[in-house]
């Protein structure tokens, strides 16, 4: 169909107060009302800009393979405010081409998947901290776990070798945890907040500085001494710009940044809710273990990327009903047309992530935690699409999954536990979260099946 032959969109609903806070907090039930009522593409109006709410694999995949020249960044301002003009989340175009292929080496599986060792011992020592008989939050573990992992892919940090440990990394860890503590969703939503007279703001911007004037500490380090390693840090610090100059030292700590902040938070949420689910399903619990023990103890972590169909399959049905992230936007600077109906220049297209993994079409009886489905049938990259898609899909998602799987199944074979508390999905930034951090009760600790050495003290074998 032609751009001229295209239907207009349907009439744009102005949301009311009320609605803007329920779309902003609870967006699962705000788009499942907008498809009932207004079809599977609505659209709302809301911060002064037309939201196109795009509801179906289909319409995902036409916003997907654009033409990718054609879309600004959505959420400009607050990302330029938030992590510097010249971060990932704000380029377009060829730069942002080219600062994702910078970035590549850092995040591909050859090199993360050397860190799945570390990755093992790192969620081993966090889990080795909870008590039997104790109740706690799963996120506050599982927050401490994706810290340990960010700073060991960023800085080279190993805590479970003690390479890159001490007081200095002891401080950086600090200081990233503060500043994810301090980016409020007010400033994080309105961008006109980013102001010094903003107490939440200038709160960010010290947080910021001291963590920039950290890094701007380990740089100095690492060039007096020639320290060569293949972390982001690393990669970054080698990288030219179009002139074949070295990359600013500011331009690498906004991406550090962006890195840091994009992988944190939302893979340590992924993780407390597969903690959810399994502290609710044991009959899951149990064919888990039944796979992971059959492939022996302390298995080569890369198996658990490739050869656990049941740990995979956990994994992906957890991220279908919980999505950390409830949408991915893009702004087309043309005019285009989806779903048949003509989009104007400026018209964000917005891909309700929440809304295609809760299609009782494509997911039947969504609300329900099944694993079996993921087994059973094999979805398009436009049905389950928790990182995204097209030019900007997440770059961090294999080692997102890799330290999810492996977190996981440590805490499948040496705990039994049990969910404490119903918890649900709320808004916490732009990234979604468990309301009450997803209480859990721990009941014992558990010797796998697969381990037959009894010389573990106090662990009872089960
Ligand atoms: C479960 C964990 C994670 C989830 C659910 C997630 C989800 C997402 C989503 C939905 C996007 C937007 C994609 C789009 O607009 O199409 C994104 C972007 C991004 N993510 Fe992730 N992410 C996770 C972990 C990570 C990690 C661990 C890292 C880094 C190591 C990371 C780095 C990034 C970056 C750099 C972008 C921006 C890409 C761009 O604009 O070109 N993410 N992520």
């Amino acid at each position: 169909m032609s751009l001229a032959a295209a239907l207009p969109l349907p009439v744009t609903i102005k949301l009311t107060p009320w609605q803007q806070w329920h779309n902003f907090a609870e967006p699962r039930d705000m788009h499942d009302w907008l498809r009932r009522t207004h079809g599977d593409l609505a659209a709302i109006h809301f911060q002064g800009r037309d939201h196109i709410l795009v509801m179906t694999p289909e319409s995902a995949r036409e916003v997907f393979t654009h033409d990718p020249d054609m879309y600004d960044a959505f959420w400009k301002e607050s990302f330029a405010g938030m992590n510097g003009q010249d971060s990932l989340w704000v380029l377009i175009g060829e730069r942002h081409r080219k600062e994702r292929l910078l970035f590549s080496p850092a995040v591909h599986a050859n090199h993360y998947r050397s860190y799945g060792e570390t990755i093992r011992k790192i969620a081993r020592a966090r889990f080795d901290k909870w008590q039997p008989g104790q109740t706690l939050k799963a996120i506050d573990t599982t927050m401490m776990i994706s810290l340990d992992v960010i700073m060991s892919l960023v800085f080279g940090v190993d805590p479970s070798t003690g390479l890159g440990q001490g007081a200095v990394m002891e401080e950086g860890r600090k200081l990233v945890h503060t500043l994810t503590h301090t980016a409020h969703p007010l400033i994080v939503f309105y961008p006109k907040l980013q102001r010094p007279w903003f107490p939440l703001w200038w709160r960010y911007v010290n947080a910021k500085k001291n963590l920039y004037a950290w890094m701007g500490k380990l740089l100095a380090h690492r060039r007096a001494n020639h320290i060569e390693v293949g972390d982001v840090m690393g990669v970054l610090m080698k990288a030219t710009d179009e002139q074949g100059n070295p990359v600013s030292d500011e331009h690498i700590c906004n991406e550090l940044l962006s890195v840091l902040t994009a992988g944190q938070m939302t893979t340590a949420v992924a993780l407390a809710w597969s903690l959810y689910e399994l502290g609710r399903h044991p009959e899951v619990v149990a064919k888990l273990r039944a796979e992971l023990e059959a492939i022996g103890p302390n298995p080569d972590p890369g198996l658990l990327l490739t050869s656990l169909p049941y740990l995979d399959a956990v994994c992906k049905e957890t991220i279908r009903l919980h999505p950390i992230l409830a949408e991915c936007a893009r702004i087309p600077m043309e005019p285009l047309q989806i779903g048949g109906r003509a989009v104007q220049p400026g018209q964000a297209l917005v891909v309700s992530i929440v809304s295609i993994h809760h299609d009782p079409n494509t997911y039947p009886e969504p609300d329900t935690f099944r694993p079996e489905r993921f087994l059973e049938r094999k979805y398009s990259i436009y049905e389950f699409l928790p990182f995204g898609g097209g030019h900007r899909r997440c770059m961090g998602a294999g080692l997102a999954e890799y330290s999810i799987r492996i977190a996981l199944a440590e805490a499948a074979l040496h705990w039994d536990f049990e969910t404490a508390k119903t918890d649900y999905d709320i808004r916490h930034d732009l990234a979604m979260g468990p309301k009450y951090g997803v209480p859990l009760l721990i009941n014992r600790r558990r010797i796998p099946a697969s381990i037959t050495n009894s010389t573990v003290i106090g662990v009872e074998k089960v």
